[in-house]
């Protein structure tokens, strides 16, 4: 049986007794977030470097010794499974003398990692563990030597890293914040399969692309979505949690459906953003998880997860759910590339002395209550 995500007994979170807008109202803001330079700096100190970032899959690295790396906003990490399970990240940065210790991008059964330059060698967690010629340094310059700590966790069957450190970072369940991790969690990422990652370079800011998943005002013009589809999207609605966002957009197909229940999971694209980059957007069949990587104040890696539930092939009911959903997930790669072709109109005009401004309806008010978190945090106070 392919699981059928459904409500339970979780909170409605859409229907005639739900406010489906929040008291926010229309609003302004400046253009200058996305090509600022200075505030990219501030983001990767006070935002980037604080928050529970997406890392990879848990089913990429299963055995002890498996490791993939994160790269992204001047970081590499490395995460790497432990004998006992847990797993270990670190910056993946030589303390000799400062190359990047780890060449690939991931990898199995490693016991060591060895510096490229010169042979300094280093466990799985970090811990530098050989010198070649080690007479000729100070014992005390190599005393405790390791790696800079990353944290590493894991929820919905994601590796989730933040670069404050095992001794200083969050909890990760807690920055998800009960609301998604309840409601999202009906979903059992943990027991989905990774499909495909595609992959984009995208030469605007990553939270330009996070807009463009915090509405869905475009969907008429830009996606060309039938009458149908934007008439459910006036019913969508949208919530705050902490940092952290929800929306809920009607299926139009289940909308005869819709008074049973109010089961959004099964009648609904459930929808969710967890702070600062990660983006999740659930059909009952199949996940997309969006997670715009910064490279730079207006470059951004733009990866796009897809994930479905495993079965046999041989069993008619898994054939007949896998071909729904491929048919869906190919549709959705052209809505997708329609969003990339917007990026580059975007990037044409982001030096433009013409754009200074946005102007936003109420129903936008996730994107601007992004920026104004994403202002906070940069002030620390978020
Ligand atoms: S820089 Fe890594 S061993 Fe010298
Ligand atoms: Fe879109």
């Amino acid at each position: 049986m392919v699981h059928v995500p459904t409500r339970g007994s979780l909170p409605a979170r859409l229907g005639p007794q739900i406010d489906n807008v929040p008291d926010y109202g229309p609003t302004t803001m400046s253009r200058n977030p996305y090509t600022d330079p200075v505030q990219y700096e501030l983001e990767r100190e006070h935002v980037l470097a604080k928050h529970w970032i997406l890392a990879g899959r848990s089913e990429q690295v299963v055995a002890p010794g498996d490791w993939i790396s994160f790269e992204g906003h001047g970081e590499t990490i490395v995460i790497s499974r432990q004998p006992d399970g847990s797993l270990a990240a670190f910056h993946n940065v030589c303390q000799h003398r400062g190359p990047a210790i780890v060449t690939d991008l991931s990898g199995c059964g490693a016991r060591r990692f060895t510096c490229p330059y010169h042979g300094w060698v280093y466990d799985t967690t970090g811990k530098l563990v050989g010198v070649p010629e080690r007479e000729d340094f100070s014992d005390e310059h190599l005393k405790d030597v390791r790696a800079k700590q990353v944290a590493a966790d894991e929820w919905g069957g994601w590796v989730w890293i933040n670069l404050l450190g095992p001794d200083d970072a969050p909890s990760l369940i807690e920055s998800i914040g009960p609301e998604i991790s309840s409601d999202l969690g009906a979903y059992k990422m943990e027991d989905m399969i990774l499909y495909e990652v595609v992959e984009w370079d995208v030469p605007v800011s990553y939270k330009a692309i996070v807009d463009g998943f915090n509405e869905i005002y475009h969907v008429a013009q830009l996606h060309h979505s039938p009458p149908e589809f934007v008439k459910a999207c006036r019913k969508a609605s949208f919530h705050f949690v902490g940092d952290n966002y929800m929306c809920f957009v009607p299926r139009p197909e289940n909308m005869d459906k819709w008074n049973e229940s109010y089961d959004h999971h099964k009648n609904a694209i459930c929808h969710y953003t967890v702070f600062p980059n990660t983006v999740f957007n659930c059909n009952p069949e199949h996940i997309q998880v969006f997670n715009p990587i910064p490279l730079g104040v207006d470059h951004t890696r733009f990866l796009c997860w897809q994930l479905i539930y495993p079965g046999d092939m041989n069993d008619p009911e898994y054939a007949a759910y896998f071909a729904k959903m491929q048919k869906h997930w190919d549709g959705l790669k052209v809505v997708v590339g329609e969003d990339i072709a917007i990026y580059d109109q975007l990037a044409r005009t982001k030096k433009s002395s013409g754009y200074t401004e946005h102007i936003l309806s109420e129903r936008e008010c996730k994107i601007h209550r992004y920026h104004e978190t994403m202002a906070l945090k940069i002030r620390g106070k978020g």
